[in-house]
C-alpha cells in the first residue's frame, strides 16, 4: 500500500487507520475528507523528537496553509508545535482553537495595515517580515500600542530546489523576501536593527516544497549562516534564530521516494553545527515549517461514482461527486495521486479512465489515466494522501458545497468541519 495506514478488510473495502472508508462515506456522505488523527500526531513527533534531539534549541512550526481548521490547531497545540500562519484568517482560526500565539510565525509578502494591527493586538509571537514597507507598518503600529515586536527577516538565498546547481539566481527573482545577492537583505537588516520597536530575532528562508533530501537544506543553511556571520562582523549583531522554511516531501505514488525525516534532520544538524564552528557562530535556534509532511498522508478523500463514460477509440471517464473544488492540485500542478475503488479494493484493475469531477471545466481532473477495477454508479473512489493543500485550497466554484472533514482516532470517528449547506452558499449574498 502507498501508505501503511491504508489497508483492505474482509469485505474487500479500503480501510484508513483501520476504519472502513465505505462505512464512513455512508455515515457522513460524499465527497468526504478523512483525517487519521494518530498519523498527524506521529508526523509532528518525528519532527519534534528529531529536532529536540539533534539541536540545542529548535521548534517545528506546522505550516497551517496545508490544512487550516480548528481541530488541526488543537492537535498542534497538544503536540507542542509552533505554527506558521499567512493570514489573519489563519490567526483567527488558531485563536478560536485556543492555540497560544507566542510561537506563531506570521508570514505573507503583503500584510495590510489591518493585518499588522490585528496580529500585534492579538499577540502574534513573531512576524516573518518580507520587506521594508512591512517593517515601517509594524513600527507605526507598535509605536501607537507601545509594544515591541519580535521579527525574523525573510531572505532569499538564491537557490532553487530543483535547479540550484545549474541556475542559482532563480529564486532571487521572487515575490517573497529580500535577496542576499542584491544587497537588499543587508539593507533591510540594517533598517530593522535601527528600529526601537523591532526586536530582530533572526532570519528565515524557504527553499522549496516536496524536497526529498537534505542537499537544498544544507546549501540554504550555508548561505544563511554566511550571511549571519557577515552581519555579525559588520554590525555586531548575531541572529538567535534561523528558520529553514518548509519541510520534506511526501510519497503520493509508488514511484516517489520514501524519506527518513529524522535521519535527514540529523544530517542538517551535523552540518549546521560544524559550519557554525567554522564561521565562529553560536548554533542558532533552528526552526522548520513542515506542512505537507505533517498532514498529507494523514488524509484521504472519498467520492461516490456517478457517470461512467466510455468513448470507443478514445478514452473512458469516471465522474465523481467532487473535483477541482475539493482537490485542485492536478489542475494546478499536474500532481499525482494513488486511487482505489474503495468497495472493490483488491479486485482486478482492468479499466483505464480519467477520474474527473463535476465542475463545468475540462481541466476538472482528479487524476488522468488511472487503471482501476471497473466501477459502477455509487461505488466509492478513495484518493490517498490528500491531507495537505486539498481542504485548504477548496473553493465554491460552480456553487458547489465544500465537503465535511471527519477524523478517525482509535475506534472513534468524529466530525471536525461540517459539510457546507446550500444556505451557507447564500449566507453572505444580500
Ligand atoms: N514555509 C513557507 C514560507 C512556505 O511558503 C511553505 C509552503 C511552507 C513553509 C510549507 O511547505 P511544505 O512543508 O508544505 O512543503 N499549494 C501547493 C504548495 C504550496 C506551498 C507553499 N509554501 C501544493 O498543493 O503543493
Amino acid at each position: 500500500m502507498i501508505c501503511n495506514n491504508i489497508g483492505v478488510n474482509s469485505k474487500n473495502h479500503i480501510t484508513f487507520s483501520g476504519h472502513d472508508v465505505c462505512e464512513l462515506a455512508k455515515k457522513y456522505g460524499t465527497p468526504l475528507y478523512i483525517y487519521d488523527e494518530q498519523r498527524v500526531r506521529e508526523n509532528c513527533r518525528i519532527y519534534k523528537d528529531a529536532m529536540d534531539k539533534y539541536f540545542p534549541s529548535a521548534l517545528p512550526c506546522f505550516a497551517s496553509k496545508a490544512a487550516a481548521f480548528k481541530r488541526i490547531y488543537e492537535i498542534m497545540k497538544e503536540e507542542g508545535m509552533g505554527i506558521d500562519v499567512v493570514s489573519i484568517g489563519e490567526i483567527y482560526t488558531a485563536m478560536k482553537a485556543g492555540m497560544p500565539l507566542d510561537n506563531a510565525y506570521f508570514h505573507s509578502n503583503n500584510k495590510t495595515d489591518e493585518d499588522v494591527a490585528f496580529a500585534i493586538e492579538n499577540g502574534v509571537g513573531y512576524f516573518v517580515v518580507d520587506n521594508a514597507e512591512e517593517l515601517f507598518a509594524i513600527e507605526r503600529i507598535c509605536e501607537k500600542a507601545c509594544k515591541r515586536q519580535k521579527v525574523l527577516l525573510r531572505l532569499t538565498p538564491g537557490i532553487d530546489t530543483h535547479t540550484y546547481e545549474a541556475v542559482n539566481t532563480g529564486k532571487v527573482d521572487s515575490k517573497f523576501g529580500s535577496a542576499i545577492e542584491t544587497g537588499q537583505a543587508e539593507e533591510i537588516t540594517k533598517l530593522a536593527l535601527s528600529m526601537n520597536t523591532i526586536d530582530l530575532k533572526g532570519f528565515h528562508c524557504h527553499i522549496g516544497s516536496q524536497v526529498f533530501d537534505s542537499d537544498t537544506f544544507l546549501r540554504g543553511s550555508e548561505i544563511m549562516l554566511d550571511f549571519i556571520a557577515l552581519i555579525k562582523t559588520k554590525y555586531s549583531y548575531e541572529a538567535e534564530e534561523l528558520s529553514l522554511g518548509g519541510g520534506y516531501g511526501v510519497k503520493y505514488v509508488e514511484s516517489d521516494p520514501e524519506i527518513d525525516i529524522a535521519e535527514n534532520i540529523k544530517q542538517v544538524s551535523e552540518y549546521i553545527k560544524s559550519y557554525c564552528d567554522k564561521v565562529g557562530l553560536n548554533v542558532p535556534k533552528l526552526l522548520m515549517e513542515p506542512g505537507r509532511s505533517i498532514v498529507a498522508d494523514a488524509g484521504m478523500t472519498v467520492y461516490s461514482v456517478g457517470t461512467i463514460k466510455e468513448i470507443p477509440g478514445y478514452k473512458n471517464y469516471i465522474s465523481v461527486d467532487g473535483g477541482m473544488t475539493d482537490n485542485i492540485r492536478y489542475a494546478l500542478y499536474g500532481s499525482e495521486y494513488t486511487l482505489f475503488v474503495a468497495n472493490k479494493a483488491a479486485d482486478e484493475a482492468n479499466f483505464t479512465a480519467d477520474v474527473v469531477g463535476r465542475c463545468c471545466e475540462s481541466d476538472d481532473i482528479i487524476q488522468p489515466k488511472v487503471t482501476l477495477p471497473k466501477p459502477e454508479r455509487n461505488d466509492i473512489i478513495a484518493v490517498c494522501t490528500t491531507g495537505a493543500y486539498n481542504y485548504s485550497m477548496a473553493s465554491n466554484y460552480n456553487r458547489i458545497c465544500r465537503p465535511a472533514v471527519v477524523f478517525v482516532s482509535g475506534d472513534r470517528d468524529y466530525l471536525a468541519v461540517k459539510r457546507e449547506t446550500l444556505d451557507d452558499l447564500v449566507a453572505n449574498d444580500i
